[in-house]
């Protein structure tokens, strides 16, 4: 099964395409996760990603087209995959296209999650992580036992930069005008499964899993 998880920041793409992948027993590719490590470890990539990661603005498509390719010719996706935050342009997606053909590869769903902005900002300015193990919080869903403190090795707590509420309204305008669009493209390619993404993590979860096996819009 080789799926994308498409949506707004702070859809859920990251959480559900965690549990979906361990489910499926494929393959979850992150590009910000990717990205955010390039940055900590301070490599070219990172700094290459950083300023704009920052603003909220999308990195260069190249960048993340050469990273893609990489992944898929070096077999690193495995006999089945979930792309979670790529592609969110249409030159993206086109490449994403031709890249996979040129593997005998193609995607079988495209999931995209609904949520709307305000849901989203609450969610983002109460999301909060441990930088040792990467353990998500969220307040006030889940709140860690400390107040500020990591439940499993006692860190810090920390918050994305990119979660400040100028940060994330700016990630949704660019979301609308960049990455909407590709909604269409999959809706065409009829590989489209819209999903609600508002309601228990448990809820969204079924859900994802239902519109995989069977809602081809
Ligand atoms: P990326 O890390 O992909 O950010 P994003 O798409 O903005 O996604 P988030 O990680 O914020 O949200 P999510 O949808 O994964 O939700 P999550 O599960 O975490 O990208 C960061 C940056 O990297 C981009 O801005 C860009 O600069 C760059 N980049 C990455 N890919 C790129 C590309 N292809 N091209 C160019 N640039 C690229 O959930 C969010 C919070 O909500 C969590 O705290 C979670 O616990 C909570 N939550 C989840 N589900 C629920 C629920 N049902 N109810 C209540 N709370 C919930």
């Amino acid at each position: 099964m080789n799926l994308l998880f498409l949506g707004p920041p702070g859809s859920g793409k990251g959480t559900q395409a965690v549990r979906v992948a361990r489910r499926l027993g494929v393959t979850h590719l992150s590009t910000g996760d990717v990205l955010r490590e390039a940055v900590k470890a301070g490599t070219e990539l990172g700094r290459k990603a950083k300023g704009y990661m920052e603003k909220g603005e999308l990195v260069p498509d190249s960048i993340l087209i050469d990273m893609i390719e990489d992944k898929i010719g070096g077999g690193h996706l495995g006999d089945g995959f979930i792309l979670d935050g790529f592609p969110r342009t249409m030159p993206q997606a086109e490449s994403l296209k031709q890249m996979l053909a040129g593997h005998d590869m193609s995607l079988d769903r495209a999931v995209l999650l609904v949520v709307d902005d305000e849901e989203i900002v609450k969610r983002l300015s109460g999301r909060w992580f441990c930088p040792q193990c990467q353990a998500g919080y969220n307040y006030p869903a889940q709140v860690p036992k400390v107040e500020g403190r990591c439940d499993h090795d006692n860190a810090e707590l920390q918050r994305r930069p990119d979660d400040e509420e100028d940060v994330v309204r700016n990630r949704l305008q660019v979301y609308k005008k960049q990455t909407e669009p590709i909604v269409d493209f999959y809706r065409n390619e009829s590989i489209l499964a819209e999903v609600v993404g508002t309601g228990s993590l448990d809820e969204v979860f079924e859900n994802v899993l239902q519109a995989v096996k069977e809602t081809v819009k």
